[in-house]
């Protein structure tokens, strides 16, 4: 009996699981289509779905053979989300989740902890914040674990060491703060392991991180680690990246370092208070490529040791106390292309030998106490572009090929250093060649003595780097890193004058930085302008204005250096629906009160005027309480009260006055017209053209204000906005009167702002915009229009007559009742 019930039981079993196993499948399944479409993440993948499965076609999703998603990989998707608002926990079945490079907020959610099966979570590059949830700890069977670039911040989990399956963990350019726990030290499988550029990170490097002996690269540079760096960094034998730049070491490098034979890389520069010498034992480190231990303490002397290295590309040792002269056998170095010795107490002579360094680029042996004379095989040197030979007590003759290949700053503070003498030569040749021997003479007086007249007085390093108000930490060589120089990867935007990257900077703060074009920097005309620009624009304080921090002038790039706005564009966020229904009523009159305080301050207040040249919905940037501030002054100039200020047009199209299509003269009120063209962008929530196309060919037809705004805002209902509105819609028709003497000038039309807080209007729906537009112009003679005189529109008015020439085809707009 009790076999037979069960047999039947088991029957009852065989033949029910794979049912039973569909269901579970078709649930989840459910779940995930479910939680797939809530997320509006693929809202043009056609939500509808007709089969259970279809989702698993949709781009970026990978499904398993049950049809359950296996891997969500949307990296640059344009995400805008918080990842807490995304059902993850609805998805057991997922391996792989890459979200990087979009523009995720708020923090990670605990439910992460559900995903039993994960071993792929790349978070990266967004603008996530909080802790690292404790529910990690249950992602056991994780590999790579990617929370780089973001704004993490609280300590690092010491449960993280639980993830034993660890092979690539990346925290690098986040806020975290507090030791690194000894914890991860249990990540022996660990081959990767980035911390760097976690400023808040104090205490020391504890010595169990020598237990990573897996580890290939570990880079622990720009956080704030103290104490000595811990000789068990020699046990990672299969180390070749190691990088513990930019910290507060203290001590001296441990011998154990060198025995690190596979290091490849090799960076422990700026670390001040490492003392000591740099070792003979050097030598042990024959894979090394690039090596940098400037800004040390170091004394003693340079160790010939070093010129062991032939694998050598890097060497820099810039900025420490070594003396002693740099060894002869250094000409051994066949692959090095960079030698930064500059700052340190190095005597003796250049060794001729350099000139066998034939891959040489760049050879910095400035401020140091070299004397002799310069050998001439530098100046064969094929590669050679960037020569720093400036601060030492160099003597003799200064070839004149040198001088013309490096520009003459490479040689200033080297007091006994002669130049070519002509009269010297003149006086050492025959009576037959004497004319010419003058003419020679001359060549050579022209072509370098008077070059160095001149630029002997240039900057001691041939480039400049201003930064105001900024603490001293900020250095050209943080910027290129924060950048991986220029690397297109942090690019955020490009304009035609330049291109404009994110940074964060080792103190976290975050900078946009633009690089100027090649063209520009290769005008020598640019050179001073820019410089003289810069400094007049870091004098502006404006809250509306983006603010300069500083620049840097340098013959192989130039850029500045900006407040970093983090909603981008106005341009942008109209575009987006989100980010526009955001952007509600009260924040666009602010933005447009804003701008017009900006361009007020700048055509009244600064001295002299400035004209901005490119105002534009592209050039106003928001910030992340979306107060906007006016940028790029890429073209803006000086406006010099007695100059023509003709230049080249430069603007953009569809925001440039009428006039500058007849006249090269700019002025104000092109600034004016510019700015009226964005206000009605910004109230209506796309470019005006098809609105001034559309008054100009019937222009007796009424046009009602409420039909044109933003129809993605429900219409301003508060009389207050309402008011404002409609006195923004008639200041900005003012502004884009075709006759530039009668718009108003910036000045006005903040008054108007201010004035307008007295006065109320009409409920909006009984408002045409024909009735908004004054004074009448229609083309008149400009001397009916004086400068300054032009009446400004009030709510109440409603005579109409304009004339506006569109900017991008040409044709008048005649309204008049
Ligand atoms: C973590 O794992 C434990 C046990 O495996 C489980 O009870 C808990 O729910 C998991 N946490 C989360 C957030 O899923
Ligand atoms: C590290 O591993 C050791 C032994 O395997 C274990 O006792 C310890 O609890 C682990 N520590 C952490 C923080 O996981
Ligand atoms: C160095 O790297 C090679 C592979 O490139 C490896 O075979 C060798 O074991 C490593 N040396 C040490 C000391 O780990
Ligand atoms: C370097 O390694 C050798 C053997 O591999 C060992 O004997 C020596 O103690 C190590 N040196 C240091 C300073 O750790
Ligand atoms: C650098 O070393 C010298 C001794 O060589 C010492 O007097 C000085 O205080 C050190 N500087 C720093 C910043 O540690
Ligand atoms: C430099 O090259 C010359 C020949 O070109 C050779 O005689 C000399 O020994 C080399 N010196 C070094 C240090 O390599």
């Amino acid at each position: 009996m009790d076999v037979v019930c069960s047999g039947v039981v088991l029957l009852m079993i065989l033949a029910t699981a794979p049912v039973a196993i569909a269901v579970t499948e078709s649930a989840v399944n459910l779940l995930e289509a479910e939680a797939l479409l809530k997320s509006g993440w693929w809202e043009d993948s056609g939500a509808t779905a007709t089969t259970i499965s279809a989702h698993c076609q949709w781009s970026g999703i990978i499904c398993n053979d049950a049809g359950s998603v296996t891997e969500l990989l949307l990296p640059g998707y344009g995400i805008h989300d918080s990842l807490t608002n995304f059902g993850v926990s609805s998805f057991p079945n997922l391996v792989r989740l890459d979200l990087s490079g979009n523009k995720l907020y708020g923090t990670i959610p605990h439910q992460i902890g559900a995903l039993s099966k994960l071993t792929h979570l790349t978070l990266s590059n967004n603008f996530m914040e909080g802790f690292i949830p404790s529910s990690i700890a249950n992602l056991t069977t994780l590999v790579i674990l990617d929370l780089s670039y973001n704004s993490f911040s609280g300590r690092i989990p010491p449960t993280l060491g639980l993830l034993s399956n660890l092979d690539f963990l990346d925290l690098n350019s986040n806020y975290f703060s507090g030791v690194i726990p000894p914890a991860l030290s249990n990540l022996t499988k660990l081959s990767r392991l980035y911390i760097h550029w976690n400023p808040a990170i104090r205490g020391v490097l504890p010595e169990e991180i020598g237990n990573l002996k897996s580890l290939l690269e570990l880079d622990l540079s720009y956080n704030g680690i103290s104490g000595s760096i811990p000789p068990t960094l020699g046990q990672l034998s299969n180390l070749y990246s190691l990088d513990l730049s930019t910290n507060h070491f203290s001590g001296t490098i441990p011998l154990a370092l060198f025995n690190l034979t596979n290091l490849s890389r090799l960076d422990i520069h700026w670390n001040p208070a490492i003392g000591g010498f740099l070792s003979e034992e050097v030598r042990n480190l024959k894979s090394l490529v690039e090596v940098d231990f400037s800004g040390l303490n170091l004394s003693g002397a340079l160790p010939s040791s070093l010129c062991g290295l032939t694998k050598l590309v890097s060497l820099s040792g810039a900025q420490n106390q070594m003396h002693g002269s740099i060894p002869s056998e250094i000409g051994i170095l066949k692959n090095l292309k960079h030698l930064a010795l500059g700052s340190n107490r190095l005597t003796g002579q250049i060794p001729p030998t350099l000139g066998n360094m034939t891959a040489l680029v760049s050879l910095d042996l400035s401020s140091n106490q070299i004397s002799g004379s310069i050998p001439l095989q530098l100046s064969v040197l094929p590669s050679l572009k960037f020569l720093d030979l400036s601060y030492n007590a160099l003597e003799g003759e200064l070839p004149c090929e040198l001088v013309n290949k490096f520009g003459s700053e490479s040689f200033v503070g080297n007091p006994d250093l002669h130049r070519h003498d002509p009269p010297y030569y003149i006086i050492g040749v025959g009576v037959t060649l004497l004319v010419f021997a003058i003419t020679g003479g001359l060549v050579i007086y022209i072509c370098c003595f008077k070059k160095v007249e001149v630029e002997l007085m240039d900057n001691k390093h041939g480039d400049i780097f201003r930064i105001w108000n900024y603490d001293g930490n900020m250095a050209y060589a943080d910027i290129i890193k924060a950048t991986n120089d220029f690397d297109v990867g942090y690019c955020i935007g490009t304009g035609g004058y330049g291109s404009v990257y994110r940074a964060q900077l080792p103190s976290g703060k975050v900078v946009a930085l633009k690089k100027l074009h090649r063209l520009e920097g290769e005008n020598p005309n640019f050179d001073k302008s820019f410089r003289n620009e810069a400094d007049m624009l870091s004098k502006i304080r404006h809250r509306n204005i983006v603010k300069l921090f500083g620049f840097c002038l340098h013959k192989r790039c130039m850029f500045l250096i900006y407040e970093y706005m983090d909603r981008g564009s106005l341009f942008c966020i109209l575009r987006d629906e989100t980010e526009a229904v955001e952007l509600d009523w009260v924040k666009r009159v602010n933005l447009i009160k804003g701008i017009a305080s900006a361009l007020s301050y700048l055509h009244h207040d600064c001295d002299p005027p400035i004209i901005h040249r490119d105002v534009s919905s592209n050039n106003i940037l928001l910030n992340s309480q979306l107060e906007a501030t006016l940028s790029d002054f890429g073209t803006a100039r000086i406006l010099e009260l007695d100059s023509s200020n003709q230049t080249v047009i430069a603007g953009t199209f569809g925001y440039m006055a009428p006039e500058l299509a007849y006249t090269m003269v700019v002025t104000e009120k092109s600034d004016v017209y510019s700015f009226g063209i964005v206000v009605l962008e910004t109230l209506f929530g796309e470019h005006p053209r098809e609105f001034l196309s559309c008054i100009s060919s019937q222009p007796n037809e009424p046009i009602m204000l409420k039909d044109l705004l933003d129809t993605r805002l429900p219409p301003p209902t508060n009389p207050l906005v309402v008011r404002n509105v409609v006195l923004a819609t008639a200041l900005a028709l003012d502004c884009i009167n075709a006759n530039p003497k009668c718009r108003p000038t910036m000045q006005q039309v903040v008054n108007r702002f201010e004035e307008s807080r007295r006065e109320s209007t009409r409920p909006l729906h009984t408002i045409a915009v024909n009735q908004l537009v004054s004074p009448p112009v229609l083309s008149l003679p400009e001397q009916t229009c004086a400068d300054g005189t032009s009446s400004l529109s009030t709510i109440n008015e409603f005579h109409v007559d304009i004339s506006a020439t569109l900017p991008s085809s040409n044709f008048s707009i005649h309204v008049s009742t």
